[in-house]
């Protein structure tokens, strides 16, 4: 198998694409080389700018349009995408295009704290407001359910009663930053 070319759709932050994109610069099974955001001010382009990797801001509008978006993806011999903090829903001729080559990260232990409105900050606010000894990372598959395409794998951390939204915000984070990218690599080297 050779290496594979990643597309990385973020919105926001930005702290897995560049965790991604260092860890992809030098690695047999993949490259990121290229940045899909739908807000032309996230900070995330400011991250693409830096490590010097092509970016374009694709509003969610335009997502809509298979002739903004798989041209792009064409260009850059995209075979694999990952969504990382990504917030608009995927349309379906995204999912045909790319079956079982497009993966999306949810910071909760999938199917708990997943589907609309579930994002960020409101993760971990209901984590925190259930009461949970634990929370984690999910990746899994994208399909038309928001959330819903098979879990790839999980990682959990454990939590204390004194732990805040930020807290647990915060060891959610450490996990992704820690596996995300060995997650990826363990599944494009099964391609
Ligand atoms: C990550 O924690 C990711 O798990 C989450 O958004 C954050 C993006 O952070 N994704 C979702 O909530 C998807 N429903 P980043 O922009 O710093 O990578």
């Amino acid at each position: 198998m050779q290496s594979v070319n990643i597309a990385v759709f973020a919105s926001g932050s930005g702290s897995n694409f560049e965790n991604l994109a260092r860890y992809f610069s030098d690695n047999e099974h993949g490259r990121v080389v290229l940045l899909v955001c739908n807000k032309p001010d996230a900070p995330v382009l400011e991250r693409a700018r830096n490590l010097g990797i092509d970016f374009a801001v694709v509003t969610k509008a335009e997502l809509q349009d298979p002739e903004r978006v798989m041209p792009l993806l064409r260009r850059h011999e995209i075979g694999f995408v990952v969504l990382a903090g990504f917030l608009p829903l995927i349309p379906d001729y995204m999912i045909e295009a790319f079956p079982q080559r497009m993966v999306n990260i949810h910071p909760s232990l999938l199917p708990k704290y997943g589907g609309k409105g579930m994002w960020g900050h409101h993760v971990h606010e209901a984590v925190k407001a259930a009461g949970e000894q634990e929370t984690g990372l999910t990746v899994h598959w994208v399909t038309p359910q928001c959330d819903g395409g098979a879990v790839i794998a999980q990682r959990r951390v454990a939590l204390s009663p004194e732990d805040t939204a930020d807290d647990i915000a915060r060891k959610e984070h450490e996990l992704e930053m820690a596996h995300f990218p060995k997650i990826i690599e363990e599944i494009l080297s099964q391609l």
